[in-house]
């Protein structure tokens, strides 16, 4: 069986790339939700169905994992997902894992201010105060919605994205972080440029970096799923809408 990377888009890619790198014997599906995205504007009763299907999808194509590399989907759908829809489904034995909790352990023996970068609905989910709340109520939190920032890197229009950056950091910059997470898989490319605006001082958080420590230890703990997936080294890449990216 399968591991399934579900995103709306090109986030889960650079997810997926960080995970065959480091955990590169297991074989994966990834799906990316071309056709509606972007998720970050959508009501979380679309969210939920949107993500729903695609899940589902990614377990009739024999994925025993599947891992929701959104922050959106994570924020407004996850926990119904695993609470409430998977054990009443077919799949009931199989697993569904987001991204918002393994950051959140990653950050969470910081100090200081962290600040969250996201979509609208990342932000006002508040998924991340809560996980922050459970594992590390001292940390200060602020957050910043980006909306523009993830219809710009699907459309290739980096170009023009720093003024873009400059003007949604502005405001983080000025309440003193100390690490800033990137809330959506989207930003990950845009790491070594937020770096450059926000300096050596603030420790910025790319989730594919995190991400394939954190899967390696779940299967470390979850011997009854690690054993199900099969080790080809393969990959395969799925959109719903065709012909919008040129991906070999
Ligand atoms: N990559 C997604 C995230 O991590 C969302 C981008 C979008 O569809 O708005 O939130």
């Amino acid at each position: 069986m399968k591991i399934g990377i579900f995103d709306s888009g090109l986030g889960g890619l650079f997810i997926l790339k960080t995970l065959r790198q480091k955990l590169p014997k297991y074989d994966y599906l990834f799906l990316g939700d071309t056709k509606n995205l972007p998720y970050g504007n959508k009501s979380q009763e679309q969210i939920f169905r949107l993500t729903v299907k695609a899940i589902e999808y990614l377990f009739e194509q024999d994925c025993a994992l599947v891992i929701v590399a959104c922050n959106t989907a994570s924020s407004q759908a996850l926990r119904k997902i695993q609470q409430k829809w998977l054990p009443k489904s077919k799949f009931a034995d199989r697993r569904v894992l987001g991204v918002i909790r393994p950051t959140v352990e990653t950050v969470s023996s910081s100090k200081g201010i962290v600040g969250i970068l996201g979509t609208n609905r990342t932000v006002d989910s508040r998924a991340y105060i809560l996980e922050f709340k459970k594992i590390n109520p001292r940390l200060k939190i602020v957050q910043q919605t980006a909306p523009l920032l993830a219809p710009m890197i699907e459309a290739g229009n980096l170009d023009k994205i720093d003024s873009v950056l400059g003007h949604y950091l502005a405001p983080l910059q000025k309440k003193g972080l100390n690490t800033l997470i990137l809330g959506c898989t989207h930003y990950c490319v845009l790491d070594s440029k937020i770096k450059k605006i926000v300096g050596t001082k603030v420790k910025v958080i790319s989730q594919d970096k995190l991400l394939p420590g954190k899967l390696k230890s779940y299967l470390g703990k979850h011997p009854e799923i690690e054993s199900q997936l099969s080790k080809n080294g393969t990959m395969r890449l799925e959109v719903t809408k065709k012909g919008i990216w040129k991906v070999k």
